[in-house]
């Protein structure tokens, strides 16, 4: 109760030599924890498993981060048992003092900020300021949630019959698995699992392969601020040996997912079979992924298109579910813009993640490489390629590097036009007007992020309500939502769901109810 009014946390500027004094230090102190066996964390006890699973440095695969234990099907049982022994007593924690839990979590992330941060460039190869804009980003979801929960804790009167007291309340639904991606490998993790905790829900967290040192950052915020045992539960696991199990358990009430659309179908679909015993229906949110466009119309101010669109095509090497892939063009720009995209594209820098001059480093592992090259000449065939630039100073044999690649003479029937990349690759499409500029951009399954470069009011106002994205960026990049600020998420095959970081999504974490009693 009384918390100061909700506000992002403070970005650095790591072109201040004062600011960015810490980071290699704190990149020195995760090497040196490099060889760490990390357990499962179930009931407040770390668990150890004989089956572990290494998390390597995307820019050298040959340097091992650590090792992380395997939760099967007995770890998850396990789990599931601590969260029901839990749930009665968290359930009933006033939300002012599970806001608390989450306050302190923000603190304790913001005094290891530096280290967390350096994790993640070492574990999936972010820029550091993207790495740091992820704590950031984790920060405000504990901040704004803790909020969140304290204005809708309070019971609601409904009506003004004389004689009669209606309460309009919401209690949890119960125990929640949150299955996280690796691409915002904390603020995601911590976005889903802050909703579901403060909330009054427990939680079992199964975070990503590829990123589960970097979750298991949420077991060290939640220890440090003696959050009950069983209340949250680090369960990382092979998804072919638990992830169906953990879906379809007749005592999840609810799953949390980001990632994929094929797998976000796939647990929309499990949970939707109710299991032996299950006594109610499962909830599923699903952020899934996007292709998502930014248009370009005939009077836009090309140079902060070309630079927006840089960023939001190539920043983390374009593997965010927000990352621009198209980039629609009206002819009568086209050739000045396309070329002054290109040039910009030439002029970066590309190489590891770890030298905070580079622009753009590898991708998160050698599936996504196989699967981003095999893209690159699929775009080969479909169109024509204008800029395929690796980069020159870095050993290509043991980083999981992929070219930048930009390719023209795409049309929305290309598959290229259609499919998430999730990498470097960006398409462009010549449009011969602005309608067909909007119907480009529609023409795909997904409804994520967009965004528009114009100077028309007329086309300005029409994008808002014929451009159908969950997130419509007009004059800017079309990555980096702030939490509040720009609530975040798609709908069609972008996802079902509430937006992330914004007023609507800590409702889909519990059951309203209403009691009416006669006075
Ligand atoms: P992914 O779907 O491969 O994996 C996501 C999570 O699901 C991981 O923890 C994975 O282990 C788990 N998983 C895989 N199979 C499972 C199964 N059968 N049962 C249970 N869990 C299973 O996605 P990813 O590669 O980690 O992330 C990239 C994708 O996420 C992209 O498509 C991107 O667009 C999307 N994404 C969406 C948003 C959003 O807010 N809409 C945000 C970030 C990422
Ligand atoms: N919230 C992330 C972004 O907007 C995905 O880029």
């Amino acid at each position: 109760e009384g918390l100061a009014r909700f506000d992002n946390e403070r970005m650095v500027d790591f072109t201040v030599a004062a600011e960015r004094g810490a980071f290699p230090a704190a990149i020195a102190r995760i090497r040196d924890s490099f060889g760490t066996t990390y357990p499962l964390y179930i009931n407040g006890q770390d668990i150890t498993t004989t089956d572990t699973m290494e998390s390597y440095n995307p820019a050298r695969t040959n340097e091992v981060l650590g090792h992380i234990c395997q939760a099967g099907t007995e770890e998850i049982e396990q789990a599931i048992v601590a969260a029901k022994k839990a749930l009665p007593a968290w359930r009933d924690t006033p939300p002012a003092e599970r806001a608390e839990y989450m306050m302190k979590a923000a603190q304790y992330m913001r005094e290891n900020i530096f280290d967390m941060s350096a994790l993640q460039v070492l574990e999936v190869g972010k820029q550091w300021d993207q790495a740091y804009a992820d704590l950031g980003e984790a920060i405000d979801f504990l901040e704004y949630y803790a909020r969140e929960m304290i204005r809708l804790g309070k019971p609601r009167r409904m009506g003004h019959a004389p004689g009669e007291m209606s309460l309009y309340q919401y209690r949890p639904k119960g125990i929640a698995a949150v299955i996280a991606p690796w691409n915002f490998p904390l603020a995601i993790s911590c976005g889903m699992t802050a909703g579901a905790i403060v909330t009054g829900n427990c939680v079992l967290f199964k975070p990503s392969g590829l990123s589960s040192i970097v979750g298991y950052g949420l077991v060290e915020a939640f220890k440090a601020v003696g959050l009950p045992d069983g209340v949250f539960n680090y369960t990382p696991g092979r998804s072919s040996i638990m992830g169906d199990y953990l879906v379809e358990h007749k005592d999840v009430n609810m799953i949390a997912f980001t990632g994929s659309m094929e797998v976000g179908l796939r647990i929309m679909h499990k949970a939707a079979v109710p299991a032996p015993g299950q006594i109610h229906c499962k909830k599923v949110i699903a952020e899934m992924g996007g292709k998502n466009a930014l248009i370009v119309d005939d009077d836009a101010e090309l140079d902060e298109a070309v630079s927006n669109t840089l960023y939001s095509a190539f920043g983390f090497q374009g593997q965010k579910c927000s990352a621009c892939s198209r980039v629609i063009v009206l002819d009568a720009v086209y050739d000045k813009f396309v070329g002054r995209l290109v040039e910009a594209a030439r002029s970066i820098k590309l190489g590891a993640s770890e030298n905070p001059a580079n622009y753009m480093g590898p991708v998160v592992d050698r599936n996504a490489q196989k699967s981003i090259m095999e893209y690159v000449e699929l775009a080969r065939k479909e169109g024509n390629i204008l800029l395929e630039r690796m980069p020159e100073d870095v050993d290509l044999d043991k980083g999981c590097y992929v070219p930048l690649t930009i390719v023209d003479g795409i049309t929305p029937e290309h598959r290229i036009a259609q499919e998430e990349v999730f990498g470097p690759l960006l398409a462009v499409m010549r449009a011969k007007d602005f309608d067909q500029a909007l119907d480009y951009a529609n023409s795909t399954k997904f409804a994520l992020t967009g965004g528009l470069f114009s100077r028309s009011p007329k086309h300005l106002e029409r994008a808002r309500t014929e451009f159908h994205v969950g997130n419509l960026y007009l004059n800017r990049n079309n990555t980096g939502a702030l939490v509040e600020r720009h609530p975040f998420g798609g709908y069609n095959m972008s996802g079902i769901g509430s937006k992330a970081g914004g007023p609507d999504y800590l409702l889909q974490f519990m059951d309203p109810y209403t009691v009416c009693e006669n006075t």
